[in-house]
């Protein structure tokens, strides 16, 4: 049997010795805090699960989907935007359901990139944006994230004809996995950019629905001239406690929506109809949820940050997003760094270069762990201070 080429590319998964480690540590019966996952622990609210309820129980949801959604669903998605951000989009052309985010960033590449081709992506950032360009055969650029620079890509700093050749430009903010965020001025300035050296951009921005301290973080879809040249990747995931039924959407520039779909339409079925139904009561239902968990987030993330920088571990207090991004102790690399957490504390983060190397000399805490949890977390790490 020979593999492709391709698969060898892909650089090694970084995570592999983590997870043997906690694993092990579990098997020896010791209780791992693992703040390692970025996914909500709280559950999906209760009307959405009774619309999925009742749309299992039709048997015209039991057929295949198609892959451009219901209807329903893409009015649903363009009406949320004109709510939430006061823009419009025509559901028909500038809107595709996707089967979560993730799916269509990793089939986006398929659109753009041919072998040689340039993406340019956030480092750190997250990985699917450099592999689906590696995987379709082309370079991810990375455009380093720097804390002095508020851990935005600095666009004058992109060589001229690295930028004229790129064909793409990913962005993401709130940002996983800096928790940083992004200005309308800052969009302005990617989509002035991205004229200039006629690229495509794709805003990834999952985790616009969980900001902090009365917060509300724009879409790049809200600058003129922004759907001309670029799209934007949402979610239902992080928005509604949804990752497990996966579903999200893509939305903008309707050529490369319409790219996207005919890549999908030859590879997928689309998303199964009832998570579909249950997406437009989440999108139509009541939002109360979302302020009520963005304040059980807030708590955690107040908490963790205090005990972070009581034991000189210097982090900003993210705006947004569920995720803390801490600097870590010099004489340290950020994997050694998580070894040490687990080994000494039995507590499990992400290192900072699971995201790319512009992640060296930091450590992703991520606060969807049950409050107990996130507590004991806490205790042990003013423990350590104690000790160290
Ligand atoms: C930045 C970012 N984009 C996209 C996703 C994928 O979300 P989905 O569940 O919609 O595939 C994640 C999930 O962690 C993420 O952090």
């Amino acid at each position: 049997m020979e593999l492709a080429n391709r698969l060898s590319k892909l650089p090694p998964y970084l995570f592999v010795e983590i997870n043997r480690k906690i694993a092990e540590l579990r098997t020896e019966g010791k209780d791992v805090v693992n703040f390692g996952i970025g996914d909500p622990d709280l559950p999906t609210p209760a009307h959405i699960i009774e619309r999925i309820c009742t749309a299992a129980h039709d048997p015209a949801n039991h057929r295949y989907p198609e892959t451009d959604g219901l209807t329903e669903l893409r009015a649903a998605i363009a009406d949320w935007y004109e709510r939430r951000f006061g823009v419009e989009l025509d559901p028909a052309k500038e809107v595709l359901p996707l089967i979560g985010s993730k799916e269509g960033i990793g089939h986006m590449a398929l659109c753009f990139i041919d072998p040689g081709d340039l993406a340019l992506n956030p480092d750190p950032g997250y990985p699917p944006y450099s592999l689906g360009t590696i995987l379709a055969g082309g370079e991810p650029y990375p455009m380093p994230l720097r804390e002095e620079n508020d851990f935005l890509p600095d666009f004058e700093a992109i060589p001229h004809d690295i930028a004229d050749k790129a064909k793409l430009m990913w962005l993401n903010y709130p940002n996983n996995p800096t928790g940083a965020i992004a200005s309308l001025a800052f969009f302005e300035k990617a989509v002035h950019f991205a004229q200039r050296h006629g690229l495509a951009i794709c805003h990834d921005a999952p985790y616009t629905e969980v900001a902090f301290d009365g917060y509300r973080p724009p879409s790049l879809m809200q600058v003129p001239g922004a759907r001309r040249i670029g799209v934007e990747f949402h979610s239902l995931s992080k928005t509604y406690n949804m990752t497990g039924w996966r579903i999200g959407m893509v939305v903008g520039n309707p050529d490369m929506v319409n790219a996207l779909f005919r890549v999908k339409s030859n590879l997928d079925s689309g998303v199964p109809q009832a998570i579909q139904y249950a997406a437009v009561e989440g999108l139509r239902g009541s939002q109360e949820h979302i302020a009520e968990r963005n304040a059980i987030f807030q708590r955690r993330r107040d908490r963790l940050v205090k005990v972070l920088s009581d034991i000189g571990l210097r982090t900003r207090i993210p705006k947004a997003t569920f995720y803390v991004w801490t600097e870590i102790f010099q004489g340290y690399t950020s994997m050694d760094f998580a070894k040490t957490l687990l080994d000494e504390l039995a507590i499990a983060v992400t290192p900072g270069t699971g995201y790319g190397k512009g992640g060296e000399g930091y450590i992703r805490f991520s606060l969807t762990i049950p409050d107990d949890r996130l507590q004991e977390g806490v205790k042990r790490l003013s423990s350590w201070r104690r000790r160290a």
